[in-house]
């Protein structure tokens, strides 16, 4: 089962994506994470993706083609796949179409959590991410035990250089100029599920299993 979860910034992807990774029990891809820890790398590919991601854009598709190849090649990918984050453009999409193809593989089902701006907007102010371990948090909704300490691993928790609002902005239109074309496509081929992403996490999963069931 090859699963994407697609939304704007703040949707829950990747809260949702690992929830259902662990009831599937398949393994997860996510994108923003990939990419995150490789800007972090002193090499041209790292400052070139830190550029991108410090503003709020798309990270070219080169830099991501063989990240997903290879992760398509790996053994324990026959089971299954969730992807946060990754098709995130319809150019992405037609060529993981091709990716999937070469493994004979298809695509399953894209989940699209909808949320209002104003709601996502209040989640992304209020993350916060272990500096060491990338653990996510939220002041309010998630909070750790210790402010400002992470659980995991005792690091620090800091927003994340693209929540400042401007950058915020700038990924919400990159959503609604490149990734909102995508859910025509996916809901012309029949794959899309609609998820009403602004309840509490609990409530979104159990709309989201009911929808995709892995047993
Ligand atoms: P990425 O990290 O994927 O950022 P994003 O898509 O903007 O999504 P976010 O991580 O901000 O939010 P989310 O929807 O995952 O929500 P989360 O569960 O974390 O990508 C970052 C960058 O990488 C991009 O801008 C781009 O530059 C680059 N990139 C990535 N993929 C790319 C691609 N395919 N092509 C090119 N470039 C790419 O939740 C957010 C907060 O809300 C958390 O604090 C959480 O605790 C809280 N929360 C979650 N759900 C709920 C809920 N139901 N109720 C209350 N609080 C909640």
């Amino acid at each position: 089962m090859i699963v994407v979860l697609v939304g704007p910034p703040g949707s829950g992807k990747s809260t949702q994506a690992e929830l259902l990774a662990a009831r599937c029990g398949i393994p997860l891809v996510e994108m923003g994470e990939i990419l995150r820890d490789l800007s972090t790398q002193e090499t041209p590919e790292g400052r070139e993706i830190k550029r991108y991601i410090d503003r709020g854009l798309l990270v070219p598709e080169q830099v991501l083609n063989h990240l997903i190849a290879e992760r398509l090649q790996r053994g324990n990918v026959r089971r299954g796949l969730i992807l946060d984050g990754f098709p995130r453009s319809v150019s992405q999409a037609l060529t993981f179409d091709r990716m999937l193809r070469d493994v004979r593989q298809k695509l399953d089902a894209v989940v699209l959590l909808e949320v209002p701006e104003n709601v996502a907007a209040e989640r992304l102010s209020g993350r916060r991410t272990c500096s060491r371990c990338g653990a996510s948090y939220h002041t309010q909704f998630a909070p750790p035990t210790r402010p400002e300490i992470c659980d995991r691993c005792g690091g620090m928790l800091q927003l994340r250089p693209d929540d400042h609002p401007d950058v915020v902005r700038a990924r919400q239109r990159v959503f609604a100029r490149d990734t909102a074309p995508l859910i025509a496509l996916y809901e012309e081929r029949g794959i899309l599920h609609r998820v009403d992403a602004s309840r509490g996490v609990e409530d979104v999963f159990r709309t989201l299993s009911a929808q995709i069931r892995c047993d």
